[in-house]
């Protein structure tokens, strides 16, 4: 497929393609149930990148507050780096409301770098790795007019009610596991399961104060209902077997996008991983967003797998490769 001359837009299905700085995208995009983040690292290869890694959380800073503010509850961000460069941003991204969830370890294996290992010049190990943090969005819900996390609402709300925390045990049907498990003050808090969720609110709704109802509600209407507390949380699937190291070669062969006989992108993300993290934290019909096209491997791996997605490249080299990728990706 030809994309019509000064064309900065490309749609396929519920996949957009669009040419430019993705900042001003943002807000037109549909709210994304996944961010997979992979911009610069630091080594000044793209337009108004930093040459040094050091600069990176600076220059993310303004990408990561519009993430969280058209972010949704159950949104997650892959951040995709060197470890370096990951390490000079988490500070940032966790002071833009993210929270950290994991790190996986791209090892892309030792044949990334046969015959160009000299570790005598290097002094160093030779490096085969990169990284993808995980992190999910910090909650609030609106409390007496602020906005409060959501595991100490959880504990205000049961407060109003005038009823003592023990009670969130006989509303769950457990000897203790209500009060400990999710209006624990400790570290070793837990989300609790919509099942849990509906008990406490009808419990708090019948025997709480009668002024103060509804209690453990979203709206200021009716109490929660579970599909409205699923999505209160990250989504996360996860397949047995699969840890936080994956070991993938780089991207070669035949899924290798090639201009003349050179690779049209030196960062080509292999589609398995990306398949991989859409799939873990997303089902069909949410909203991928790509912010750092490239070849937009996340935006063929969400086409794929049924989710709509948003990607912006800022090089129109790479956005039309990217667009005539998606447009043609059925034929391989
Ligand atoms: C690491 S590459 C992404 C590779 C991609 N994951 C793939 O598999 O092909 C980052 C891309 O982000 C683009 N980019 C950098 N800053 C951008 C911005 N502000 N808006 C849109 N694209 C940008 C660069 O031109 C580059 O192609």
């Amino acid at each position: 497929m030809q994309l019509p001359k000064n064309s900065t837009k490309f749609k396929r299905d519920k996949s957009v393609i669009e040419y430019g700085d993705s900042f001003g995208f943002y807000k037109a995009w549909d709210k994304p149930t996944v961010i997979i983040s992979d911009g610069p690292y630091g080594l000044g290869s793209f337009p108004g990148e930093t040459r040094n890694p050091d600069e990176l959380a600076n220059w993310y800073a303004p990408h990561l507050s519009e993430w969280f503010k058209h972010s949704l509850p159950s949104t997650t961000l892959w951040f995709w780096n060197s470890e370096l460069g990951w390490a000079s941003t988490h500070l940032e991204i966790v002071k833009a409301g993210w929270e950290f969830r994991n790190c996986h370890i791209w090892n892309k294996g030792i044949a990334h770098i046969a015959g160009n290992a000299n570790s005598k010049t290097l002094r160093k190990f030779p490096v085969t790795t990169e990284v993808c943090a995980q992190y999910v969005k910090r909650v609030e819900i609106p409390f007496n007019g602020n906005l409060v996390p959501l595991r100490e609402w959880l504990r205000l709300e049961w407060e109003r009610t005038g009823l003592p925390f023990s009670r969130t045990n006989e509303a769950c049907g457990v000897k203790n596991a209500a009060t400990r498990k999710y209006f624990t003050k400790d570290h070793m808090w837990y989300f609790p399961p919509s099942d849990a969720m509906i008990q406490l609110a009808e419990y708090a709704n019948k025997h709480g104060k009668r002024s103060g109802r509804p209690y453990f509600s979203l709206n200021g209407t009716k109490p929660v209902t579970a599909e409205e507390w699923e999505l209160m949380r990250a989504k996360f699937y996860c397949d047995i077997g699969i840890t936080n190291v994956w070991d993938e070669p780089a991207v070669r062969g035949i899924e290798r996008l090639k201009t003349s006989s050179e690779v049209s992108h030196m960062n080509q993300k292999p589609l398995r991983l990306m398949e991989l993290i859409i799939e873990a934290s997303s089902d069909a019909q949410d909203v991928v967003w790509e912010p750092f096209g490239g070849l937009c491997t996340a935006s063929i791996a969400a086409h794929k797998l049924k989710r709509a997605s948003f990607a912006g490249e800022i090089n129109r080299k790479f956005f039309e490769i990217a667009t005539e990728r998606l447009s043609s990706y059925d034929l391989f």
